[in-house]
C-alpha cells in the first residue's frame, strides 16, 4: 500500500491513450503538447494513421498561430509529434511505454470498456492510474472488474479537446483522495447531465414540428450566445455517441420522459448518418448549403 501511495505522488511522465477517434486523438494531442510522452493505441491501423495526420495538422495550426513563423512551427510540431507513439499492439506497447496513467477513450460500450480494463489490470503494475473518458457510463460500473478501484477515475474531456478548457475529474466511492476529488459518479457528471437533456429536448421541438432545425440553432446561437446550435452540436459530437448516452440513461430510468428514445436520432444512426464525421446527420455537409 505504501508503494502505491508513493506512486500517486510521483510525477506522471508517460500516458497511454486507448482509442484514437475524435476524443482519443484530441486527448493524445493535448497530452503531448503539455510535454508528456504519449502512446496512442487503437485496434485499427487506418484509424491510427488518420489520427496522427489530424494531430499533425492541428499542432501545426496552433504553433503557426502561436509563433507566427512557419519554420519554427514545423520544428515544434515535429518535436511534439515525436512524443507520440502509435500502436495496434496493446501488450508490447504497454511494456515499451511503461505508462503511469491510462486514459480510455474507446467505443461507448460498457462491456468493451470492462474487457479492456480487465486486460490492462493484468498487465499494468500496481499504482498505474486508470481513467475513462466515458460520456455517460458509470465509472463505478466500468471499474467493477479491476483490482485497483482506488486508482480508477473518470477524466471527461470535451470536444474539440484542444480547444475546450474543461476536464471533469470523476471519483467513485473507491477512488482514493490522492487520485480524484472533483465530481461524484453520477450519470453524465455535470456537463452532459445538463447538456444532453437540452440536446434531446431540441430534437423533440423539431420532431413535434414546433420549429425548424435551422431556426432552433439560430435561436440558441443568437438568443443564448451558444457557439453552436443544438443540431450543429449533435452532428459535431456524433449522433451515435448521443444515442449511446440516451439509450444508457433510458435503460436506467425507463419511466423518465426526458430519456425516451428519439426516433429522429435512431433513424439517422440506423442509416449510418452519424453527423459531421460521416458527412451527414441533421445537416448535410456534402452540400454547400448544409440543409
Ligand atoms: N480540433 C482542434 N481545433 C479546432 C477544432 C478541432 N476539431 N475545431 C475548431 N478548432 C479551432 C480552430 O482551428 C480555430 O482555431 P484558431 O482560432 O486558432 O484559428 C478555433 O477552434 C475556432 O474555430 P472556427 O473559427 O473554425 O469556428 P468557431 O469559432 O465556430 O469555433 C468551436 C468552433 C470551438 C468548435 C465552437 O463552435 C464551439 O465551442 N462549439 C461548441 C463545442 C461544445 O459545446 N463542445 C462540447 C461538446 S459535449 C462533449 O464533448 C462531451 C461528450 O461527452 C459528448
Amino acid at each position: 500500500m505504501h508503494g502505491i501511495r508513493k506512486r500517486f505522488y510521483s510525477t506522471i511522465n508517460n500516458v497511454l491513450v486507448c482509442g484514437s477517434g475524435l476524443m482519443g486523438r484530441g486527448i493524445a494531442q493535448v497530452t503531448a503538447f503539455s510535454g508528456y510522452n504519449v502512446t496512442l493505441y487503437d485496434i485499427k491501423q487506418d484509424v491510427l494513421n488518420k489520427a496522427l495526420e489530424l494531430i499533425k495538422d492541428n499542432l501545426n495550426h496552433s504553433f503557426n498561430k502561436q509563433l507566427n513563423d512557419k519554420t519554427k512551427a514545423v520544428e515544434q510540431t515535429n518535436k511534439t509529434l515525436a512524443r507520440i507513439k502509435a500502436s495496434t499492439d496493446l501488450n508490447s506497447t504497454f511494456v515499451a511505454s511503461s505508462p503511469d496513467l491510462v486514459i480510455e477513450a474507446i467505443i461507448e460500450d460498457l462491456e468493451a470498456k470492462k474487457t479492456l480494463f480487465a486486460h490492462l489490470d493484468k498487465i499494468a503494475p500496481p499504482g498505474v492510474i486508470f481513467a475513462s473518458n466515458t460520456s455517460s457510463l458509470s465509472i463505478t460500473d466500468i471499474a467493477s472488474g479491476v483490482s485497483r478501484k482506488d486508482n480508477f477515475v473518470g477524466l471527461h474531456f470535451f470536444s474539440p479537446v484542444p480547444i475546450m478548457k474543461l476536464v471533469e475529474i470523476v471519483k467513485t466511492e473507491h477512488s482514493s483522495p490522492e487520485t480524484a476529488i472533483i465530481c461524484k459518479d453520477t450519470p453524465g457528471f455535470i456537463v452532459n447531465r445538463l447538456l444532453v437533456p437540452y440536446l434531446l429536448e431540441s430534437v423533440k421541438l423539431y420532431d413535434q414540428g414546433i420549429a425548424s432545425i435551422k431556426d432552433i440553432d439560430t435561436a440558441m446561437k443568437l438568443g443564448a450566445g451558444y457557439p453552436m446550435g443544438p443540431f450543429e452540436l449533435l452532428d459535431y459530437v456524433g449522433l451515435d455517441v448521443v444515442k449511446f448516452i440516451n439509450d444508457a440513461w433510458h435503460a436506467k430510468n425507463p419511466q423518465d420522459p426526458m430519456f425516451q428514445p428519439s426516433q429522429s436520432i435512431n433513424k439517422l444512426v440506423a442509416e449510418g448518418n452519424l453527423g459531421k464525421k460521416t458527412g451527414k446527420g441533421f445537416y448535410d455537409y456534402t452540400k454547400k448549403n448544409k440543409l
